[in-house]
């Protein structure tokens, strides 16, 4: 099947490193969210969208781009993100935003997969951030894990 990833990831880059470790898997290209043309992604029959989570959720502009898909019925899809805080239930809340946003046009989400990633925000900048040198070797290799089951 062919697939593509769509990636918003500007924190320190850690969702655009499991972008390109499921793309890798996946042999699809990662593009960024600015450079997308929604009309295009008809040519895909699995598209994963990813982003990091802020207050909850994807990032601000990663659902307000899901908004503007057009209608994909029979078409299949995967969430990623990665977050300061990990957990599988953490990942279902902060994903719901996108899930709902992406099943509202059509899709049907296979399958999702969240893991930490560095996080200086606001005061964790003066105590050195958190999950220091996250995503790392482990988190790619899950990355990859995830994707072969996609396969
Ligand atoms: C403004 C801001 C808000 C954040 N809010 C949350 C949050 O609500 N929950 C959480 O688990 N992580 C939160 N984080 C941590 C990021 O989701 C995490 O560092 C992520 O790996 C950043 O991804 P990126 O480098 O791909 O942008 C926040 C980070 C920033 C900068």
């Amino acid at each position: 099947m062919k697939s593509i990833i769509i990636v918003h990831s500007y924190h320190h880059k850690n969702t655009e490193k499991i972008a390109h470790a499921i793309a890798e898997t996946l042999d699809a290209p990662v593009q960024h969210l600015q450079n997308v043309n929604t009309e295009d992604l008809r040519k895909y029959g699995l598209v994963g969208f990813g982003a990091g989570i802020d207050s909850g959720k994807h990032y601000t502009p990663m659902l307000e781009f899901a908004k503007t898909l057009p209608d994909a019925k029979d078409k299949k899809a995967f969430i990623f993100s990665t977050n300061g805080v990990g957990g599988k239930k953490k990942m279902l809340r902060d994903h719901a935003a996108l899930r709902n946003l992406l099943t509202s046009k059509g899709y049907c989400i296979v399958d999702e997969f969240s893991c930490v990633g560095f996080n200086t925000n606001s005061v964790l900048k003066y105590m050195g951030g958190m999950n220091k040198g996250r995503p790392n070797a482990e988190d790619l290799k899950q990355a990859a894990d995830f994707a072969n089951k996609l396969l």
